[in-house]
């Protein structure tokens, strides 16, 4: 820990995260030396720092929200397993996305509720159904449930991807890929993409925690790394009440030649 800290020093990581948070209007940036894209190492050390900075924050009950990806998943595996905190929930923000069952939010929520010593709750809806199967869904009382405790979160944690790769991963119809491009799409984060500006360009209609709920959630902590996630991470800082930024060396000097 010593030894990271020097670096940490050593590197002027300090500077450039208060600049961070002074152009992003963001509470905390945390930086970790490095590039995720570089090195797949550099990931984990950036899940175990926001593994770090969420351990001091869960309380007894907390109720933690989190999304799918392969960062969100580090922060989870970097999590040490913790014995002083009671009935903490852990609710995926999403359902499902594609194939990929490891990195899905509900995955996720079960290694991070065992680490905590809490319980998790599942949520089982595929990434790309039509808006009136979502609706009719949401009044099964086992998904309402899971949508009422998500509501209630007072932390979430959640990754932010580029608006093409996300687009393509979640194997989006093709009209609305172009859609995305004409609307210059930056980022995706919870379902929604967001334009360069941080306006809503669309919304997955699997969004159960909407942008209106991030409001009332104490704890918004963003976890993303890469060179080439710059843009997208300014875009989705700027479109909503993000409070922590946990970042990489990488993504942070490119975001500031943007900022
Ligand atoms: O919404 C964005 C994705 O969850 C980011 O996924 O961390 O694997 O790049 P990733």
């Amino acid at each position: 820990e010593n030894l990271k800290d020097f670096i940490h020093e050593l590197k002027g990581l300090n500077n450039i995260e208060s600049l961070l948070e002074d152009k992003l209007g963001v509470e905390k940036v945390i930086v970790v030396p490095g590039d995720v894209e570089q090195d797949p190492m550099i990931k984990k050390e950036l899940g175990k720092s926001a593994a770090n900075y969420l351990k001091n924050i869960i309380n007894d009950d907390s109720i933690i929200a989190l999304t799918g990806g392969s960062t969100v998943l580090e922060v989870a595996k970097g999590m040490p397993q913790l014995y002083s905190k009671s009935n903490i929930v852990v609710v995926p923000a999403r359902g499902g996305l594609g194939k990929e069952v490891e990195k899905q939010a509900n995955t996720i929520a079960s290694i991070l509720a065992k680490k905590l010593g809490g319980t998790y709750k599942m949520l089982h809806v595929p990434d790309n159904l039509g808006k009136e199967a979502v609706k009719s869904l949401i009044k099964e009382p086992d998904i309402r449930d899971v949508v009422e405790t998500l509501k209630r979160a007072d932390i979430l944690i959640f990754g932010i991807g580029r608006s093409d790769v996300m687009a393509e991963r979640r194997n989006l119809p093709q009209d609305i890929r172009d859609f995305l491009m004409r609307e210059n799409a930056t980022s995706e984060a919870l379902g929604y993409y967001f334009d360069k500006e941080g306006k809503v360009v669309y919304a997955t209609p699997s969004i159960f925690l909407t942008l209106e709920d991030l409001k009332f959630v104490k704890n918004l902590i963003a976890v993303s790394g890469g060179k080439s996630k710059a843009e997208a991470i300014v875009s989705t800082c700027r479109s909503s009440n993000v409070q922590v930024l946990v970042t990489d060396e990488g993504a942070a000097f490119e975001i500031l030649k943007i900022v």
